[in-house]
């Protein structure tokens, strides 16, 4: 449990911790490589560390001091578990790593906890299926444990109608072991880590618009070379304090090295669109990917917004945030096609309007979104986070403005992403 009070306001510069969905890549990818890779500014958070228990689980030799991993690959030839692999809470360790076990001809259980047993797994059995790996799990291979046998892939063509990076990402690895050309259709861009580490590592991988949406071909057989990879700041993490700044008079906060891939950004968007004065300073390009120093402060106004479903993929995981600023913004502000929400570390519209509604928020829950009345105060209540980091992290933000305490019930799951994050927020409070 974890009180919140309001405070004054958030002030001050902060690095928060390195993209999550970056370091993952940064452990998988090199794994599967011919050489040794070097990665700086890895985030150990619970996500990424059960990601590299597995890949060290399959044999992968990695040395981890401080914040450096030194990897060294396997060039694919990774060794039989004795172990069941447990994914723990984490989606896109299960997904990502079906992809890389659907390469080796040996036996593999992957598990998760509770929470990650409940989360759908066909979008990646199927096609992993249609390539030729043997793959059984609970509910026909939809729900974890699931076991695998690969071996022996052949290239697909598959279209990702949710554009999820996850689903993307796990057959692009596994096109890279499979015989002819694998091709990902998805109708917008999601997150594109993956393309741009396979590209530094010099796999060849073309991407372009097609009438169908947007396309990655690669052809099977490519090996990868070693990477040099330095994380930047994740934008899902900034996006907290960020907001924290724009609810609270006199606020200012520098937010230093962050991610600002145009396929991660879309909160950052949003907020302009809100009217909220912030900018991109020290613009510069590490390990590939776009970085900056955001500069936020407090806002006296903010404009109500709609969030559509061709939105969505850039900004996913920021909706809870998103939620909270819209309930002080000036009208209805909605957000629609983001039914995806319902699986994700836990049922995410549920618990944005269940919440809200506790701290006094006028919400409407739609199967796909909802819409907030904004402009109300909100009241002080008890959170349920359903173990859920970013619903902790988001409701504790709401608690800051809050008349009255906030009670938080599972601080520590914010630990998934962001184990400072209760630090940080002492820091920049005053
Ligand atoms: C992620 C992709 C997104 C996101 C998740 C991380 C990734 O999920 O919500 O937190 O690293 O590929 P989907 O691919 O399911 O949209």
């Amino acid at each position: 449990m974890k009180i919140i009070q309001k405070v004054r306001c958030l002030k001050g510069e902060l690095r928060v911790p390195s993209d999550k969905s970056i370091s993952h890549r940064a452990v998988i990818l090199p794994s599967l490589a011919e050489g040794e890779s070097v990665v700086e500014n890895w985030l150990e958070s619970k996500d990424t560390l059960a990601t590299l228990s597995i890949i060290k689980a399959l044999g992968v030799k990695i040395v981890k001091k401080g914040k450096t991993l030194k990897i060294k690959g396997s060039n694919f030839l990774l060794k039989e578990p004795t172990k069941i692999l447990n994914a723990k809470n984490s989606g896109t360790t299960a997904r990502l790593m079906l992809g890389v076990l659907s390469t080796q001809p040996f036996f593999s259980v992957l598990t998760g906890d509770q929470s990650l047993k409940r989360r759908p797994m066909l979008r990646v059995v199927e096609p992993l299926r249609e390539m030729g790996a043997k793959i059984d799990g609970r509910e026909k291979g939809d729900k974890l444990p699931i076991a695998v046998r690969g071996g022996h892939l052949k290239g697909i063509s598959i279209f990702n109608k949710k554009a999820s990076a996850q689903v993307k990402s796990c057959i692009l690895i596994a096109g890279l072991r499979a015989e002819g050309i694998t091709e990902v259709y998805e109708p917008y861009l999601s997150r594109d880590h993956t393309e741009r580490m396979l590209k530094a590592m010099g796999v060849e991988l073309v991407s372009y618009d097609t009438d169908k949406g947007r396309v990655v071909k690669l052809e099977g057989g490519q090996t990868l070379k070693p990477a040099y990879v330095v994380c930047p700041a994740d934008p899902s993490s900034a996006a907290f304090f960020a907001a924290g700044a724009v609810l609270l008079k006199g606020s200012e906060v520098l937010l230093k090295d962050v991610l600002i891939n145009p396929t991660r950004d879309g909160f950052f968007r949003k907020l302009r669109e809100m009217g909220v004065k912030l900018s991109y300073e020290n613009l510069r390009e590490i390990s590939g990917e776009q970085v900056a120093d955001i500069y936020v402060r407090y806002a006296d106004t903010l404009k109500p917004i709609q969030v559509k479903e061709e939105e969505v993929p850039t900004l996913i995981d920021e909706i809870p945030i998103l939620a909270i600023l819209m309930a002080f913004a000036d009208g209805v502000s909605t957000v629609r096609g983001a039914q995806e929400l319902r699986v994700k570390e836990s049922d995410r519209i549920k618990a944005i309007v269940q919440n809200l509604r506790r701290m006094g928020a006028k919400v409407e829950e739609y199967e796909d979104g909802f819409s907030i009345e904004g402009g109300q105060y909100l009241k002080g209540a008890v959170i349920k986070t359903y173990g859920d980091h970013r619903i902790a992290m988001s409701f504790s933000i709401a608690g800051l403005v809050a008349e009255g305490e906030t009670i938080i019930d599972d601080p520590d799951c914010v630990a998934i992403s962001y184990p400072e994050f209760y630090e940080h927020l002492e820091q920049l409070a005053c």
